[in-house]
């Protein structure tokens, strides 16, 4: 690794970028990841990059049917994980990518989102001081009885460069004590592949592949935990139902809600239902392109439908992405699933409402992203010291932490 020298304005050392390593796992980390690998092989004078697939999602239509898709190329390290409690599986990560960042050291290594494959990686590389990169820094639900909060702050924490893509992501950093000159507001490296795939996705008509009439019907994703390992699913299978008789609906089922409905011998009646088997990135952002409405509690559909002006209604009681609200076309309905059977009439009320793009999802994330690690990655300072950074007792301590911040800005 070498150092090149910093800009005159900041007098910290800045490591050079030659190596990249990239690490995957889960299906929403594939479309964040993409866009970056390609904008770095556009580059005139490409650096390396090296691809580590964790196997934290293994069946081919979680995992296999993307990196097809996208046109990832097959990965240089596949660690083979699988699915596990929390603990076990986060260290099934880390021990078998340990050796592999040892052996390579890339310059810097890139994760994206807040799966127990994100996590993991950092936390490791960190301690072999190999910078990390985070890909969608700075979301906060506030709620960390949801396992990707702590994830998500604990990446954010031993992160050299964090990349955000909404404003109040910024904010929750700078609150952290991160210092704002380690955070870029490059915009939604996912959005990229949407932008990118965007011919690909209309070519492909989905909705008459399912028997479906575009503008009439409901896309519904539903997995986490919170949900579907819970009390709450029965009434959601009985709420999904009842919508599905007044409209119809398609569930491509992700494995963890197929096996809970097993478990508890939960199954749909309605004729209107559709449960399907879960698609790859193509069919799916083709189905939610031409739907009525969109039901989840997914993280990425929520961007997703926002960028396509779709109408969203998310089964949670909070978002780690408020801009989705505040601009876009989400509507927060709680951890309430007989808010469900408002749906129909929700998606009628939508219409008349004004929803805008964020800033920065506008297909060039990626370009950003690799502008900014071309320029380097900083050495690591500590951040302010508490005392400089309360509030109240002493007034210079809190004047020079607000300069600081203001200097970083
Ligand atoms: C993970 C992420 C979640 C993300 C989701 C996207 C964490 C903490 N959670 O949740 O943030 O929204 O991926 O899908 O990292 N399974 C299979 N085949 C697979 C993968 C999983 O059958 O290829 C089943 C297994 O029963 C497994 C369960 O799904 O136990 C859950 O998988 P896991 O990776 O632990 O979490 P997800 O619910 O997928």
């Amino acid at each position: 690794m070498s150092e090149t020298p910093a800009p005159a304005d900041d007098p910290r050392p800045m490591r050079a970028v030659r190596h990249v390593m990239s690490v995957v796992g889960a299906r929403p980390n594939f479309m964040k990841t993409a866009p970056v690998i390609a904008a770095l092989a556009r580059r005139p004078d490409p650096v390396r990059h090296t691809l580590v697939h964790t196997g934290q999602h293994y069946d081919a239509a979680m995992s296999r049917v993307f990196l097809d898709e996208l046109g990832v190329g097959e990965p240089n390290h596949m660690l083979d994980v699988g699915s596990g409690r929390h603990g076990a599986q986060t260290a099934r990560v880390m021990e078998r990518i340990e050796p592999i960042l040892e052996r390579e050291r890339p310059d810097v290594l890139l994760v994206p989102g807040d799966v127990n494959s994100t996590v993991a990686a950092a936390l490791v590389a960190s301690k072999l001081d190999i910078p990390v990169a985070h890909i969608e820094a700075g979301l906060r639900s506030y709620d960390r009885s949801m396992p990707e909060e702590i994830n998500r702050i604990l990446t954010d924490q031993i992160s050299s460069l964090l990349f955000t893509h909404s404003p109040e992501a910024r904010r929750n950093l700078l609150r952290e004590g991160v210092a704002g000159d380690r955070i870029h507001a490059i915009g939604n490296t996912m959005i990229d592949t949407l932008v990118a795939m965007r011919g690909r996705i209309r070519g492909l008509d989905a909705a008459a592949a399912h028997g479906l009439t575009p503008g009439a019907y409901l896309v519904v994703t539903l997995h986490r935990p919170a949900l579907v390992d819970g009390p709450l699913l029965g009434a959601a299978v009985a709420a999904l139902d009842g919508v599905a008789a007044e409209i119809p609906v398609v569930f491509p089922i992700h494995p963890r809600t197929a096996s809970a409905m097993e478990r508890r011998g939960l199954a749909f009646s309605a004729p209107g239902m559709r449960l399907i088997e879960p698609l790859g990135y193509l069919e799916f952002l083709s189905l939610l392109e031409t739907a009525a409405g969109a039901l989840t509690d997914s993280g990425g559909i929520q961007e997703e439908a926002t960028y396509l002006g779709i109408p969203c209604f998310t089964l949670r009681d909070n978002t780690e992405r408020p801009v989705t609200c505040e601009l876009g076309t989400n509507v927060l309905l709680g951890l309430a699933p007989e808010r469900i059977a408002e749906v129909p009439g929700l998606i009628e009320a939508a219409r008349d409402r004004p929803a805008t793009v964020p800033p920065g999802w506008d297909g060039a994330a990626a370009e950003r992203l690799v502008d900014v690690l071309e320029a380097g990655v900083p050495e690591w300072e500590p951040p302010p010291a508490p005392d400089e950074r309360a509030a109240g007792a002493d007034g210079a301590g809190t004047a020079r932490f607000a300069a600081d911040v203001v200097r970083r800005l």
